[in-house]
C-alpha cells in the first residue's frame, strides 16, 4: 500500500504539488492520499488513524510545500504526535522499520528574486526530515525536488508525473 502525506494549506492555488498529487492518484487509485488540511482543519490529528494508516503502508509519499526553509505547520504537528514514542521510535516501535519515504517538496513559485536557492537551500531543508524518518528506521529514498521557481511547462509537469509514477509502479511491482 502506498499513502500520500499531502500537507498544502492552500491546495486550491497549488500550481505543482496538487496537480501532481491529483494525476498521482488517478494513475493509482488505490493510492491513499491523505489531504492533511482537509483531514484536520482544526489542527486536531487523529493519531490513531494516521498510525493506521502508516502501519498499513509500505511507501509514504510526503508532498508539501516548503515554507520558511521547512515545512507547513500542520505537517510538523503531524511529525510530532504521529511519530511518537512507542510508535516510531522507542522500546516497542518496529513500526517504520520496513518502511520506505519519498519526500516530495516544492519550492520557490511567488517568490521569485528574493534569495530563495533552492539546490543550495533544499539540502539544508531535508537534512532534519531526513534525519527524522531515518531514525524512525525508515528508508530515505532518492526525493523527489518539485522546482517551481521557473514555471513548469506541460511537458515539465508531465515528466516528473511520469518519472514518480514509474518509481511508484517498480516499487509495487517489488513490494506489493
Ligand atoms: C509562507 C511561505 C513560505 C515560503 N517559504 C519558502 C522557502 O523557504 N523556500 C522556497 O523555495 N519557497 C518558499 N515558499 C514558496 C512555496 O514553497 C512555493 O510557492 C510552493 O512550493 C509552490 O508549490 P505549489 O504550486 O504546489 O503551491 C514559501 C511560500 C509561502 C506561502
Amino acid at each position: 500500500m502506498i499513502t500520500a502525506l499531502f500537507a498544502h494549506p492552500y491546495p486550491r492555488f497549488s500550481i505543482v504539488s496538487y496537480p501532481l498529487l491529483m494525476g498521482l492518484k488517478n494513475q493509482f487509485p488505490k493510492m491513499d492520499a491523505r489531504m492533511l488540511y482537509d483531514l484536520y482543519p482544526d489542527g486536531a490529528i487523529n493519531v490513531a488513524a494516521e498510525r493506521e494508516a502508516v502501519s498499513r503502508s509500505s511507501l509514504l509519499l510526503v508532498l508539501h510545500p516548503v515554507f520558511w526553509y521547512s515545512v507547513p505547520a500542520l505537517l510538523k504537528q503531524w511529525f510530532d504526535t504521529v511519530l511518537g514514542y512507542g510508535f516510531a521510535y522507542g522500546e516497542g516501535a518496529p513500526t517504520l522499520r520496513d518502511k520506505a519515504v519519498l519526500w516530495m517538496p516544492s519550492i520557490g513559485s511567488g517568490f521569485h528574486g528574493r534569495g530563495f536557492q533552492g539546490p543550495v537551500v533544499i539540502s539544508e531543508v531535508q537534512a532534519p526530515i531526513k534525519r527524522m524518518w531515518e531514525s524512525c528506521g525508515a528508508a530515505w529514498l532518492e526525493p523527489q525536488i518539485i522546482d517551481s521557481r521557473i514555471p513548469m511547462t506541460s511537458g515539465d509537469f508531465a515528466s516528473v508525473l511520469d518519472s514518480v509514477a514509474d518509481r511508484m509502479a517498480e516499487w509495487e511491482a517489488e513490494h506489493d
